[in-house]
């Protein structure tokens, strides 16, 4: 049910109020009321009866109409108040309608109350939604100011024309002007002009839902220029908003990231070749002196056990014949570490060869042929190149025995315009390409810092349970 409607009467006459309540209840209006006639009660009752409307009369022994009206104005409170009175002159009525009063009206002429209290109504309930709507709107421009003047990026507003009309903070520190300044200045004073020439705005792009981002340089006030991010976005008004950050050190970074790895590579580069290098010299020397000296001790002692008479004494003779075997293990040894180190076979024979060498060796660990195909014969490669392909199919080989559990190893290397190609693939049980390579994986890392060293280009498919395929190319 609706709640009856609250009304405060100030009225000292009791029939005169009778007559009021007479034409309320005869219009069907649904009410409760107060009567009073002293200031002291009307204030109480404003208090503890909440009313919903305010009917005056004009002049009570103690008390006016006047009083009342400016009363309920000084406790702010926003319902409407009507007199009702019994002669009044044009001049009062005017002057109380301009100090706040809804509406007046005689009271020989009651019959109008009904309206008169709604429309008073109504015109209140209106005025409260408009001050509600205001301050509504007085807090979300709060807001909106305060996160603007607080973003750390710079924030750009202007008009069609390009002329600024608000920049917060960040964006004057960042362009070196002061609000006043831009004021007074548009987007175009902002850019050197001949980079405008080559990046202009993209006025079309600002139109789309998304906006326009792009990289420039901000021209500041003292000439210096500052990489930015721009995104920028027409608003419904015309004017149009852009968020502006400051990337010069983010391009610093980005530029001393690049030349560390740069460097770094040159480094891997290098040390990858002084590996090779030290590797030959050792092999050498090994060869050289090592094997040299044990060829000839084991003639001196094969000399020594022909001289000694096959009667000697029989203890000599096993010592002799043990040292020789000792020596012919060394000898084993030795050519196995050189062909670790370095196989000869690369140097003496060639890359071909060296695949083949390291394809049986393969077979002999694993018990599994490698079906290598080939076009060349003979192949001749700058001895990096070749290194660089043999190292590659080396460890290549090398995961598959260690991760691949695999029963077919197909290999290739084909010339293809000119450029070498090397295919190495197995049917094993395959690995995720995207997942990170583990921290103690170098594996796939040194293969691609070879052929990157090499100018070459690297692929390898692979996926659980799919099998794994490694291609190397090198131009030439
Ligand atoms: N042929 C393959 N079959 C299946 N998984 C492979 C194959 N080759 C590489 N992987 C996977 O890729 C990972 C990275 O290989 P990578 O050669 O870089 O490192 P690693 O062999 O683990 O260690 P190392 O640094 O000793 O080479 C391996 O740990 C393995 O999980
Ligand atoms: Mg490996």
């Amino acid at each position: 049910m609706e709640m009856p409607l609250k009304i405060l009467m100030l009225e000292d006459n009791e029939s005169d109020a009778m007559m009021i309540q007479h034409q309320l209840t005869k219009a069907g209006i649904n009410y409760t009321y107060r009567l009073m006639m002293t200031r002291e009660a009307y204030e109480k009752a404003l208090l503890e009866f909440e009313p919903d409307l305010v009917l005056s009369d004009n002049a009570m022994p103690q008390f006016s109409a006047s009083e009342a009206l400016a009363i309920l104005q000084q406790m702010q409170i926003h319902i409407p108040f009507i007199l009702v009175t019994g002669t009044v002159s044009e001049e009062f009525a005017a002057g109380i309608i301009k100090a706040g009063a809804d509406d007046y009206l005689l009271k020989d002429r009651l019959i109008r109350l009904p309206n008169a209290i709604e429309a008073a109504l109504k015109q209140k309930q209106f005025e409260k939604q408009q001050l509600q709507d205001q301050e509504q709107l007085r807090l979300s421009e709060e807001k909106y100011r305060t996160l603007v003047e607080q973003a750390s990026d710079g924030i750009f507003i202007a008009d069609e024309t390009g002329k600024f009309i608000i920049v917060n903070s960040s964006g004057c520190k960042m362009s070196g002007y002061t609000l006043d300044e831009l004021q007074t200045r548009t987007i175009y004073d902002l850019v050197e002009p001949e980079s405008l020439k080559k990046i202009p705005f993209n006025f079309q792009e600002m139109m789309m839902p998304q906006g326009a981002s792009s990289h420039r340089q901000m021209l500041r006030k003292n000439g210096q220029l500052v990489h930015v991010e721009i995104n920028a976005k027409f608003l419904s008004d015309k004017r149009f908003i852009a968020f502006v950050r400051d990337i010069g050190e983010r391009i610093i970074a980005q530029d001393e990231i690049r030349q560390t790895n740069e460097k770094l590579r040159e480094l891997t580069a290098h040390l990858i070749n002084v590996r090779e290098e030290e590797r030959k010299r050792i092999g050498r020397e090994i060869h050289d002196e090592l094997g040299q000296q044990l060829t000839a001790i084991k003639m001196d002692v094969s000399w020594i056990h022909k001289k000694i008479p096959s009667d000697a004494y029989e203890p000599i003779q096993a010592k002799l014949k043990n040292i020789i075997t000792l020596l012919d293990g060394s000898n084993q040894s030795i050519r196995r570490i050189l062909s670790e180190l370095r196989p000869g076979v690369l140097d003496d024979n060639g890359l071909i060869e060296a695949l083949e060498w390291q394809n049986r060796q393969f077979a002999t660990t694993t018990g599994i042929a490698i079906h290598f195909e080939t076009t060349e014969k003979e192949l001749k490669l700058p001895e990096q190149a070749a290194t660089c392909i043999f190292r590659v199919y080396q460890e290549a080989l090398t995961n598959i025995i260690r991760h691949a559990d695999a029963t077919r190893v197909n290999t290739a290397l084909k010339k293809d315009n000119g450029n070498v190609v090397v295919t190495i693939e197995d049917n094993g049980k395959g690995f995720d390409t995207k997942k990170r390579e583990s921290k103690k994986s170098f594996g796939i890392l040194g293969i691609k810092e070879r052929v990157h060293a090499q100018g070459g280009e690297l692929f390898i498919t692979s996926a659980p349970g799919k099998g794994t395929k490694m291609e190397i190319r090198l131009f030439y």
